[in-house]
């Protein structure tokens, strides 16, 4: 089987190529992306010289680039990671999310539906997120069936990219199928995300910004359960279904954080108060979603997925990494990764 995975070089996408490209060595995978500040080709050392394993520098805004690498691998199965992921970034510049998120998407169907509508035997597998059904209170959870209400333009661009997907199934017979998951962390995330940013930041003894009072919730997974939880889909769940994932492991970001601050203490042999101490409560996210949490009986029932960490588990290898791999580390924290500190945390912390 010939693979296409967009976005195979950022941050799950990676973690996905490294489980599958050397468990599977008879399927040919081709990692297609533009290689934006959030890539890092470090994170596919491992199987760069595989010999089931490509890379294609594409803009998958770019339509003659996206219908070139289709000429050249003609692929049965797409599994679609690339985006703009991060929240923060498209409140302060959304036109990126709308190009990549929203047309990028559009010129995968249409290079897949020009090649293969209603043939069963592919798939257009989409990767999207929980942040499409908005923001929960105290209570609830967000089924497939949650009306859609997106906060950001992260998420917005997302919800559209999902409404087109599910069209080109109901109007062309494209077959697909969509996964929308919550929070993930792990190693080789980019340090904007908010566990990454606290294990380095704690590190260099630098300010740990939270954001309004820390009580928003989030739903954590870890990423290997991610990955794992889509190919599993994609083995086992039905043509033009949408299937949630979540980790059933609701957390308060300000437990979070003091969580991190003591397992990198304990890691690194120094005393917890000095790291807790770093903490620094500051101006929020503008349209700040209060509460995510995932119904995944869909997935567990259907597909017979669970996830095998638990936060405890998860949190501290994830820890581990980042210790055990300082030269990743410095790789992304480059010119650019200091301006954007400077532009997104500098009025904030006043
Ligand atoms: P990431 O930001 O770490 O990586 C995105 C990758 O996409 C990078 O390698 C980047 O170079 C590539 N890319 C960006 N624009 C591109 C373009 N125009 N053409 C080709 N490649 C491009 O993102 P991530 O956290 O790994 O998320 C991957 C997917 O999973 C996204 O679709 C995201 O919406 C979804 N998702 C993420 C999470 C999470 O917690 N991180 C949770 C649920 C769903
Ligand atoms: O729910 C899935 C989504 O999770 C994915 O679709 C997104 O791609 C991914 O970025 C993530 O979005 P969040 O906005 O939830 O993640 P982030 O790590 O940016 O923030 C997590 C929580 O921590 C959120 O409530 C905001 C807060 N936060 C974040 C940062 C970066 C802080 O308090 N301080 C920070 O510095």
């Amino acid at each position: 089987m010939k693979v296409i995975v967009t976005g195979g070089a950022g941050f799950i996408g990676a973690n996905f190529l490294n489980q599958l490209v050397p468990a599977l060595p008879e399927h040919h995978f081709v990692n297609v992306d533009k290689l934006t500040y959030a890539a890092n080709l470090g994170s596919l050392q491992a199987i760069d010289s595989l010999p089931n394993y490509d890379l294609r520098r594409v803009d998958i805004t770019d339509r003659d680039a996206v219908d070139a690498v289709f000429e050249e691998f003609d692929p049965d199965l797409v599994v679609h990671f690339a985006a703009e992921s991060h929240v923060d970034r498209s409140i302060l510049g959304p036109r990126e999310f709308i190009r990549t998120n929203i047309e990028g998407t559009f010129n995968l169907l249409e290079a897949c539906r020009s090649r293969w509508s209603r043939d069963d035997s592919r798939l257009f597998h989409h990767v999207s997120t929980d942040e499409v059904y908005g923001s929960l209170g105290d209570t609830g959870l967000f089924e497939e069936t949650t009306a859609y209400d997106p906060s950001s333009p992260y998420s917005a661009s997302k919800a559209a990219s999902d409404h087109i997907v599910r069209a080109y199934h109901r109007t062309y017979g494209l077959p697909i199928k969509i996964t929308n998951c919550s929070n993930n962390y792990g190693p080789m995330q980019f340090p904007e995300k908010l566990i990454p940013l606290m294990i380095l930041n704690a590190l260099e003894r630098k300010a740990l910004p939270i954001y309004g009072q820390g009580l928003n919730v989030r739903d954590w997974l870890y990423v290997t359960d991610h990955c794992d939880a889509i190919w599993t889909v994609i083995q086992k769940g039905s043509v033009g279904r949408t299937y949630n994932i979540g980790g059933n492991n609701e957390m308060r970001n300000i437990d979070v954080v003091d969580t991190l601050c003591k397992i990198v203490a304990e890691e690194t042999g120094v005393d917890p108060g000095e790291l807790l101490g770093l903490k620094q409560f500051v101006t929020d996210r503008p349209g700040h979603d209060l509460r995510y949490a995932i119904d995944a009986t869909r997935i567990k029932e259907e597909c017979g997925w669970e996830p095998k960490e638990t936060f405890d588990t998860g949190i501290r290898k994830t820890v581990q990494w980042y210790l055990s791999n300082q030269d990743w580390v410095s790789d992304v924290r480059s010119g650019d990764y200091r301006k954007w500190m400077d532009l997104n945390y500098g009025d904030r912390t006043g």
